[in-house]
């Protein structure tokens, strides 16, 4: 998909984000509990977090709830899931907000986490390895990068209980 569709088919879906995830995504809510407990600090540290492809901050207000030291900086495409996040983050100085493309922009360095959560398949195939070394080249010492996505499974007897 052109970089502009996928904006405008995100910028679109703003108003019922959540609901829409809902349907579409099978256990969209619990996926976040997982990469909760996937954070390998303690929730008193101070910590550096990257979020690419924030969406509208469902992700970040957990982990700004669960780990009060937090810096976070929300990186998006489109500028209204941006918003979106202002919205929902109102009233904390622990967040940068950065629209942008995570392709291209220079996204920082240093961070102790990265995480994107249903964003990465928007790379094409062969974007992936310099992705995966700018991505890389981002963390600082002991970070992690920690990404989640949907796989269709092929067998019937799992696609039958989703
Ligand atoms: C399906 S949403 C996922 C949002 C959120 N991480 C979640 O789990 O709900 C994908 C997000 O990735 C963003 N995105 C897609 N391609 C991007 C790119 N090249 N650079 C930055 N963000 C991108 C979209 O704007 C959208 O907000």
């Amino acid at each position: 998909m052109k970089t502009e569709s996928v904006r405008e088919h995100f910028r679109i879906q703003v108003p019922d984000y959540q609901g829409l995830m809902r349907r579409l995504i099978p256990f969209y809510d619990n996926q976040r509990d997982v990469m909760l407990a996937l954070i390998p600090f303690d929730r008193g540290v101070s910590l550096r977090v990257l979020d690419l492809g924030c969406g509208p901050g469902l992700m970040a207000a957990r982990i700004l709830a669960e780990f009060p030291h937090a810096q976070l900086t929300l990186f998006d495409l489109t500028a209204e899931m941006i918003e979106a996040c202002q919205s929902r983050l109102e009233g904390t100085d622990r967040i940068v907000y950065q629209v942008g493309d995570f392709r291209t922009a220079d996204f920082g360095t240093g961070y102790d986490l990265i995480i994107a959560s249903l964003s990465l398949h928007h790379l094409m195939p062969s974007e992936g390895p310099a992705f995966a070394k700018r991505a890389f080249q981002s963390l600082g010492p002991g970070g992690h990068l920690i990404t989640a996505g949907v796989i269709v499974d092929e067998s019937l007897e799992v696609r039958e209980r989703l």
